[in-house]
């Protein structure tokens, strides 16, 4: 089927003229002249791109963009805008807008754009599949994916099975990529409610001005661009699980409309007369430090408290490093069977270098390392040069444990040395010979023929009996 491309502009003829050029283009069109109809049009039909003015009355293009990339974060929005209004459209760049395109709008560009932004979209939800096939990865039975055998962490996954049959609500804590979403999910698998819906919700993502219909939906004719009645992220989890990621990112306005439906476990939809008792588990995520953004004021204190019922911690990596390579294995595993690569293992060097890392992005970075390995290797074991430099970097012995110092074995041949150093010096130059040649006090061509290259790198022929070659002039 052709691409779907949503048209929004508050003037009718701008919206013919675009129709008329998208559609000789081959692509489907769909109307919109408010940015609330737009929204109705993103969750109904999910178009591909969203082509929008930015200055129109009510919802502009903004804050339009804000609430499609929160409903369906995959479509690619590109901006329409007057000159004048520039600025508008490089906040809207940041909030994840595609392109924009100046007005008076040439056919050329703002063609070319949506061509770019389709190509884009296609390759995003590509991707997107295959990142959720990777999320579902075998781990170990009951353990809902979640690997690890750490004490710290076993503390956690235990908390989880004892309040996993209630339904009091849970706080998970921990880093980006401890494995919070995870561990919301199997809450869900191991209570009562396992059979009714799982619902995320990314808090940070959504804008006030579209939680509430989020959350409780509307009545057909609520607002103009409602033609449908909606239900809300409440209802649809109602005898179910709500996740409320990033909490702690969320702004004032819409941690006090939360706290509202939690204190009174009702949801009245926008526009209806009746409100529904619901009946939904709130498990709630962040990767802030909670309490700390309450003592600074900008997380609700009575918020916090109907959040905080059951906490659990889930540690960073690097508090469980026992796991790293317990992780590493089974991510090999996973990873080989799903490219059909018949690697079996790690070289010593790979499995020091796993060991020492630091991983600041927790278990998320571990398993982009290993899926990336196990894509380069050439071999039947992963090594060192597979990984990315961040942990290749980490191997002890290869870094000097100060920057400026090298530590090297008593009785290493002196030719050896002065290699050691030699690159270790061009590594902290960047490359640079010439700086490094002064730090060592030789000139540039001695350096190139201690490595055995020449001025560009290339190893140089060994002499007639396999000597170094004689200095050149
Ligand atoms: N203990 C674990 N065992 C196996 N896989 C894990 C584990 N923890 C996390 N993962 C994997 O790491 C990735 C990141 O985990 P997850 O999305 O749950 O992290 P998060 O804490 O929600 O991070 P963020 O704060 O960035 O949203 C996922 O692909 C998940 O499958
Ligand atoms: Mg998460």
């Amino acid at each position: 089927m052709p691409p779907l491309v949503l048209i929004v502009d508050d003037e009718r003829p701008n919206l013919e003229s675009l129709e008329r050029i998208f559609t000789r283009e081959g692509w489907r069109v769909a109307l919109a002249s408010s940015g609330q109809g737009a929204l109705e049009v993103v969750r109904r039909d999910r178009p591909d791109v969203v082509v929008t003015d930015l200055m129109m009355p009510g919802m502009g293009g903004g804050e339009l963009l804000r609430a499609v990339k929160a409903i369906a974060p995959e479509v690619e929005v590109v901006l329409m805008t007057a000159f004048g209004t520039v600025e508008g459209a490089v906040a809207a760049m940041k909030d994840g807008a595609y392109d924009f395109i100046t007005k008076p709008v040439k056919r050329h560009a703002i063609v070319k754009s949506v061509r770019l932004a389709l190509e884009r979209a296609s390759l995003v939800a590509e991707n997107r599949s295959l990142r959720e096939r990777l999320a579902r990865y075998p781990g170990e039975p009951g353990d809902g994916g979640l690997v690890g055998s750490a004490p710290a962490f076993r503390a956690a996954l235990d908390t989880i099975r004892q309040v996993a049959p209630t339904s009091a609500t849970v706080l998970l804590l921990g880093e980006s990529g401890t494995g919070k979403e995870l561990a919301a999910r199997l809450l869900h698998v191991l209570s009562p409610r396992s059979a009714a819906p799982f619902v995320p919700m990314n808090c940070a993502a959504i804008p006030e001005s579209i939680l509430e219909s989020e959350l409780f939906g509307y009545e057909r004719g609520a607002f103009t661009g409602a033609t449908q009645r909606k239900e809300g992220r409440f209802q649809r989890a109602h005898g179910g699980t709500l996740f409320l990621d990033e909490v702690g990112d969320m702004s004032p306005a819409v941690q006090a409309k939360l706290l509202r439906v939690l204190q009174d476990g009702v949801v009245e939809r926008l526009g209806g007369t009746q409100s529904v008792q619901v009946d939904v588990r709130i498990v709630a995520a962040t990767n802030r430090d909670l309490a700390a953004e309450v003592r600074a004021g900008r997380f609700r204190e009575d918020l916090f408290y109907r959040l905080d019922v059951v906490t659990v911690r889930l540690p960073p990596l690097r508090e469980r490093r026992e796991d790293v390579l317990l992780l590493a294995a089974t991510f090999l595993r996973v990873f080989a069977e799903r490219n059909r690569r018949s690697v079996s293992g790690f070289t010593d060097g790979a499995l020091q270098a796993l060991s020492a890392h630091d991983w600041p992005g927790n278990v998320r970075e571990l398993q982009h390392a290993i899926e990336r390995a196990v894509v380069l290797c050439r071999g039947e074991v992963i090594d060192l040069g597979d990984l990315p430099e961040a942990v290749r970097s980490a191997t002890p012995g290869r870094t000097p444990p100060h920057a400026g110092t090298l530590t090297i074995a008593i009785g290493t041949p002196l030719e050896e040395i002065e290699r050691i150093v030699i690159r270790e010096t061009l590594r902290q130059t960047r490359g640079d010979k010439n700086l490094a040649a002064q730090l060592l006090r030789v000139a540039p061509r001695t350096i190139y023929r201690k490595l055995d290259r020449d001025e560009d790198g290339r190893l140089l022929d060994p002499g007639p009996d396999g000597d170094p070659p004689p200095d050149r002039p």
